[in-house]
């Protein structure tokens, strides 16, 4: 284990990571400063990682919070942070593949949607994942998966932040978003510059000739898009 420190809403707050934990990068603080839970929220955190936007969700409020992720070691990481964080008692973490590990009468107010997203070949190169598998070969398959599993995971009126960008194939995941939920509202936008090794890459460049990812130049230096939306499961007539 190794200590991290998380500098985005409500940090610093100091966060252990092992070597197969995600470490929480600029979407990560892009979907905690626009997370709104209320007292008593149930919130689930389908690739939840060290924990942490989960843990700001319990801060925040939530009465309890479900946190899901492949890794290997996940439920010791973040059990780990959110005793050190004091809110083990709301907080229950599972391994496993998206919501499945959960018990079968699990559903929230609030999900949170940040699981692997960019594609397998530049997660592999970019370093950015411990398990260098991203999130399908387009970046699309493990999010679009995600958002058909979700609707049954959320209460009537509940909504899941999705956090999508010009990495992945982009429109495939928001079609599947339109497809299941009432409505898709998009709370952020931001532009990120193409880390070095990234934008030299072969697979980067082959993924943006076959349209799969859109950068944008800026200058000498390329960069790439990334949006929060708020998906919201319709209310009963
Ligand atoms: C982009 S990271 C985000 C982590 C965390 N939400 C954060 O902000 O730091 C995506 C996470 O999804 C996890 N993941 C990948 N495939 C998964 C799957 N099939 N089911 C659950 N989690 C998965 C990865 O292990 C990784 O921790």
């Amino acid at each position: 284990m190794h200590s991290i420190t998380w500098k985005g809403r409500l940090g610093p707050l100091e966060l252990q990571a092992s070597n197969h934990t995600f470490e929480p990068s600029t979407i990560s603080q892009l979907v905690a400063n626009v997370l709104e839970v209320e007292e008593g929220d149930v919130v689930i955190d389908v690739g939840c990682g060290t924990g942490i936007l989960g843990i700001i969700a319990a801060k925040l409020g939530a009465s309890r919070v479900y946190g899901i992720d492949a890794s290997p070691d996940v439920v010791e990481v973040a059990t780990a942070n959110a005793t050190a964080h004091g809110v083990a008692d709301k907080m229950q973490f599972f391994q496993g593949d998206l919501f499945s590990p959960l018990p079968e009468d699990v559903v929230a107010d609030v999900i949170i949607g940040d699981v692997s997203g960019i594609p397998d070949n530049l997660a592999a190169e970019s370093g950015w994942f411990p398990s260098r598998v991203g999130g399908g070969p387009r970046g699309a398959e493990l999010p679009m998966r995600m958002l058909r599993e979700a609707g049954r995971r959320l209460k009537e009126g509940g909504r899941l932040l999705l956090p999508t960008g010009t990495l992945q194939d982009e429109n495939a995941i928001l079609d599947v978003a339109r497809s299941v939920f009432a409505s898709l509202k998009q709370l952020t936008d931001r532009m990120i510059p193409l880390a070095a090794p990234l934008a030299e890459s072969k697979s980067l460049r082959e993924l943006v000739d076959a349209g799969i990812v859109k950068l944008t130049a800026r200058g000498s230096r390329f960069v790439w898009e990334a949006r929060v939306w708020e998906c919201e499961k319709p209310q009963p007539v």
